[in-house]
């Protein structure tokens, strides 16, 4: 019987990532592990909850005493997804991003090497590569130096060293998978995608920062979740595989799209003061994902932005929870500050 343990699996890419796991059958026990902060939402498990293999617990990965007793009898596989994952918060106030992404994950690596874990595959950013130049052609290979930019690609690139010394120093078996930017369903109406897809549903300002020529590298999370079970299978103990969509697109033209995939017109979008430090551009080289892994990269945004855009279309109760809740003092205290340019 196989078990895995899934940490951050009732956020975005975890979720989609426990519900094709056990909807296709990957693995006979999936035990989920999320203190459902803020971008957590048991909502988007609902799908498996019913599930025979399926298990949830509230813990926090930082509380190691709370999380050992989650292992039980002993899992094969750990998939670590938890994290504090959006740059403007991290801009905001750094400090749960080091005690999640950097302490949380070095407590998660000590549990899993104390119960024997069979591997460890870490989920991380290609931000850890810090940003390109405009107009180059330069794409980030898994030894491209360690830039980070935010204090959250900073934390991210912390844990990825912590992953990697547990290997070289422990003998833990850790894959390290660096994705760029993902679309899809579910996603937290804070990044970019689903925040301007629902802002036009309700007819409000898409937020653009600055010059909106920023350029980012896009993949839907179904290739994204994918790509880390072939990181899994084939990928060899102590590697990084770098993941992206062959769909470098800059800010403005998606927005543009946005607003002609949801009928409204490009007015809408409002130039507003830039983030500090803003990463110009990511891209990322897949070439040795292809070569080792099998991994391909699926249909450009644009072939699936529809299929999007009907999503929160048809999931209007799902977002407008979100954003009618908590969420909505962020988004007023974050952007009433931006000013528009
Ligand atoms: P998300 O913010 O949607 O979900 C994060 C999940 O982690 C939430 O369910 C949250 O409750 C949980 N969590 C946060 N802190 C926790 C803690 N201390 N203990 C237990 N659970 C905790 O994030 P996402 O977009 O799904 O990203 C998942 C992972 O993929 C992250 O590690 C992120 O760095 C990485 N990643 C994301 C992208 C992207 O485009 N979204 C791209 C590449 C890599
Ligand atoms: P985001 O979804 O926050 O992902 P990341 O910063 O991790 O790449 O942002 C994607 C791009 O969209 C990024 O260049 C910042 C830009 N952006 C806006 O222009 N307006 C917004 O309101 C947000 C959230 C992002």
């Amino acid at each position: 019987m196989s078990r895995w343990l899934v940490t951050g699996g009732a956020g975005f890419i975890g979720s989609h990532f426990v519900r094709t796991a056990l909807g296709e059958g990957w693995v006979d026990k999936l035990a989920v592990v999320d203190a459902l902060t803020y971008a957590g939402n048991l909502e988007n498990l609902e799908p498996v909850r019913k599930h025979a293999g399926f298990a949830f617990h509230k813990v926090d990965i930082t509380d190691g005493q709370a999380l050992a007793p989650v292992f039980g009898d002993g899992v094969d596989a750990v998939f670590h997804f938890a994290a504090e994952s959006h740059v403007d918060r991290s801009i905001d106030s750094a400090a749960a991003f080091v005690q999640t992404n950097v302490g949380g994950t070095q407590v998660l690596l000590d549990v899993a090497r104390a119960r024997g874990v069979g591997r460890f595959v870490h989920v991380s950013t290609d931000e850890v590569y810090g940003s390109l130049a405009l107009g180059s052609t330069e794409r980030f290979t898994e030894t491209s130096p360690i830039e980070p930019t935010s204090p959250y690609a900073a934390s991210k690139a912390a844990s990825d060293h912590l992953a990697l010394a547990a290997q070289r120093t422990h003998g833990l078996d850790v894959v390290i998978t660096r994705c760029t930017n993902n679309y899809g369903p579910y996603q937290f109406p804070e990044k970019f995608l689903p925040l301007f897809i629902t802002n036009a549903f309700e007819h409000k300002a898409l937020p653009l920062y600055g010059d909106g020529l920023n350029v980012r590298d896009w993949i839907h999370v179904e290739d994204h979740v994918r790509a880390i079970r072939l990181a899994f299978d084939k990928g060899k103990s102590g590697e990084v595989y770098n993941f992206g969509g062959e769909c470098e697109r800059a800010n403005k033209d998606l927005a543009r799209a946005i607003c002609q995939a949801t009928h409204v017109p490009t007015d809408l979008i409002q130039p507003v003061v830039d983030r500090k430090a803003h990463d110009r551009r990511y891209a990322i080289d897949a070439t040795k994902s292809k070569r080792e892994l099998g991994f391909r990269a699926g249909p450009p945004i644009e072939e699936r932005l529809d299929a999007l855009v009907g999503w929160y279309r048809d999931h209007r109760g799902w977002w407008e929870r979100i954003k009618q809740g908590a969420y909505r003092d962020y988004y007023e205290r974050m952007y009433s500050v931006r000013g528009t340019t």
